[in-house]
């Protein structure tokens, strides 16, 4: 469906993308997860054949895109980072407009258009002034503005960045009802848990390079443990935490102290020995790895703080 081969794209000195390669099937909900600067716009704009890449090509159902590639642009829709929508219109007109751009008319258009505000939930809304929305809402026309014309490939570019939970909600549903339906979609977000609920597969990027790729599952195998167990700190842990030391790998978080079991043991001997020490369970905390812990192992940095 969308095939990315080994693509640059510099702002002068900045390597906005570096060599990125990547393939999508039809149907797969993709993310893009990687922190601000990351390169997750550039990528979509020249997905989008808005911008050229440096080197490298960009193809979609076989067809190579660039701006000067219009061909398969009626195949795809965008919902870009900023809103681009009409505050002195309502979200009819709005959506009218649109509809109107990618070449719907008559009955067709009036239906795409209704079927899109009640799937975004702002059908009794529908003649108010855009102005009067919450930003929330806005997004939510904002994506229905972009898949009029049932476009085979979707770009969402952070559509959820500073939204309330409900319109995040309905953002989530409406976009796995697309994908369930058959869109293939392409998502960014710097969220780890967006990610985590909403795509088959994530691309991790961070300055322009792809760190790693995979289902989620895939994608944890990357980190050296698969169970963490955060230790709470304080004077009766920090004095048996050379005892439990034996056991596994110790390092100290600003608030715990987190603990990795060493290969070939089991965690049933750590915690009796724990119990030996007189350390009572509730100290302990186990927790499945996440996506933020492999940023972390990737770059050494958190995804939340960049
Ligand atoms: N038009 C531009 N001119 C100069 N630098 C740009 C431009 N667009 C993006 N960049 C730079 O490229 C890098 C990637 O940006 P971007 O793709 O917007 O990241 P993200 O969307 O992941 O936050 C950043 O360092 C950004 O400053
Ligand atoms: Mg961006």
């Amino acid at each position: 469906m969308l095939t990315i081969e080994n693509v640059t794209k510099r702002f002068g000195e900045i390597v906005a993308l570096d060599r990125v390669s990547l393939s999508l099937a039809r149907g797969e909900f993709f993310g893009l997860l990687g922190p601000n600067g990351a390169g997750k716009t550039t990528l979509m704009s020249l997905v989008a054949g808005l911008r050229a890449p440096d080197s490298g090509s960009i193809s979609i159902n076989g067809q190579r895109v660039g701006p000067n590639a219009m061909a398969p642009r009626h195949e795809l829709g965008f919902v870009p980072q900023a809103i681009a929508l009409y505050e002195e219109l309502s979200a009819e007109e709005n959506l009218r407009l649109f509809g109107k751009l990618y070449g719907l008319a008559g009955q067709e258009l009036r239906a795409r258009v209704d079927h899109g505000l009640h799937a975004a939930q702002l059908f009794e809304r529908r003649q108010d002034k855009l102005h009067t929305y919450s930003g929330g809402m806005k997004r939510r026309i904002n994506v229905v503005a972009s898949i009029l014309h049932r476009p085979a490939l979707l770009l969402c570019d952070e559509p959820t960045v500073g939204v309330d939970p409900q319109s995040r909600n309905a953002i989530f549903e409406f976009l796995q009802r697309l994908n369930a339906d058959g869109m293939t979609i392409v998502y960014s977000t710097h969220y780890m848990e967006e990610a985590t609920r909403l795509c088959s597969r994530i691309a991790i990027i961070d300055h322009g390079r792809m760190l790693a790729l995979g289902t989620l599952d895939e994608l944890l195998t990357h980190l050296p443990f698969s169970e963490l167990v955060r230790i709470a700190r304080n004077d009766r842990t920090t004095a048996q935490m050379q005892a439990l030391a034996e056991y596994g790998e110790i390092t100290k978080a600003e608030d715990a102290y987190l603990f990795k079991l060493r290969d070939g043991l089991r965690f049933s001997a750590f915690f009796a020995a724990a119990e030996e020490l007189g350390l009572p369970y509730r100290y302990f905390n186990i927790r499945r790895p996440t996506l933020e812990d492999l940023f972390l192992h990737l770059t050494g940095k958190n995804l939340r703080d960049t």
